[in-house]
């Protein structure tokens, strides 16, 4: 049995990268069983604020956003923490060298229904400040609370996943996570077709089409609506997710956020083989102008990847 502290320290000479990924587990340990007992304790609504980006906090994502706090205020590698529930980076140890991006808890519409959420992290080196490409992250990682509690995380090598066994340690299940090339599944809220770009739009009706398509293979659509539960499926077997710039979200620059939720997912995602782009980018060389910055996010199997790209570049 390999636990996340000896996978740590063959994975890095870094003690305090280390450190910052096994305060990221506790917090998620820690959230896990305060979202077990949350139907019984009445905590699955809302907060009665607003974060920074006009959403209304769930209860659960400000009581996540303490416990991340908590977990990092007490590690002296840690400079600065950035949260979606946070209006500023917030400044922790003056001498720590690491800085902490977090969206403590993603998928909080789902909360009120027992479907999986998570919490999502990205380790940035102090020197070069909170707004660095996602190309320039030590690790990133998320936790998946679904029926197991899953910590995914990749420092510069394989993207490995652990379960939190009921004795709390997080026991190694998947050494070297692998998205397959190919797949017949995508994850996009059809919802909002009519806002689609016409790239989107053409990928997924050929996608529709099936067999006698031009993809010539026949495609089932999953999506959960926690960015968490929809990239873990396609880690674990292959798809491709899409929150694409639409005529709705163009004026914000997209939906999802870079720091804290695209950038983690696309540095797991390429460790394990797959692709990410915002239709004419790789998400991972996107420079961040703000913390709280909004980007399309398109991930996954690299040929579908790549298909998508593909037709972008017909645009
Ligand atoms: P969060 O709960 O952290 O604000 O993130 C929600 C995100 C993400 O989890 C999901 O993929 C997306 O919102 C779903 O958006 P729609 O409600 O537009 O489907
Ligand atoms: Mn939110
Ligand atoms: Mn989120
Ligand atoms: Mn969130």
């Amino acid at each position: 049995m390999t636990d996340l502290a000896q996978w740590l320290s063959a994975q890095t000479d870094d003690a305090d990268l280390g450190k910052a990924i096994l305060s990221m587990a506790a917090a998620g340990a820690e959230i896990a069983a305060v979202l077990r007992e949350a139907p019984i304790a009445g905590q699955t609504g809302l907060a009665g604020s607003d974060n920074v980006q006009g959403e209304a906090q769930k209860a659960l994502d400000v009581i996540s956003n303490d416990i991340v706090l908590n977990h990092l205020e007490a590690n002296a590698a840690i400079s600065i923490l950035v949260s979606e529930e946070l209006d500023e980076a917030v400044e922790l140890s003056s001498q720590g060298r690491l800085i902490v991006a977090t969206d403590p808890l993603d998928g909080s519409s789902n909360l009120d229904l027992n479907v999986t959420v998570g919490t999502i992290f990205s380790v940035l080196a102090n020197a070069g400040g909170p707004l660095q490409k996602g190309r320039a992250q030590l690790a990133a990682g998320y936790v998946a609370y679904g029926p197991a509690t899953s910590l995914v995380v990749r420092i510069e090598g394989p993207t490995s996943i652990f379960n939190l066994s009921d004795r709390g340690e997080w026991v190694q299940t998947v050494a070297d996570a692998k998205v397959p090339a190919a797949s017949g599944e995508f994850a996009i809220n059809t919802a909002r077709e009519r806002f689609w770009d016409a790239a989107t739009t053409g990928y997924v009706r050929e996608n529709i089409a099936g067999e006698t398509g031009p993809a010539g293979k026949r495609y089932n659509m999953r999506w959960v609506g926690s960015m968490v539960a929809d990239v873990h499926r396609i880690l674990m077997r292959g798809g491709v997710f899409l929150y694409p710039l639409d005529s709705e979200t163009v004026t914000k620059g997209g939906r999802l956020r870079l720091l804290y939720e695209a950038n983690p997912m696309a540095w797991l995602v390429q460790g394990a083989g797959g692709r990410s782009t915002t239709g004419t980018q790789d998400i991972l060389e996107v420079e961040p102008v703000d913390i709280h910055q909004r980007v399309p996010v398109i991930l996954g199997s690299a040929d579908e990847v790549k298909r998508v790209e593909e037709w972008y570049e017909r645009e």
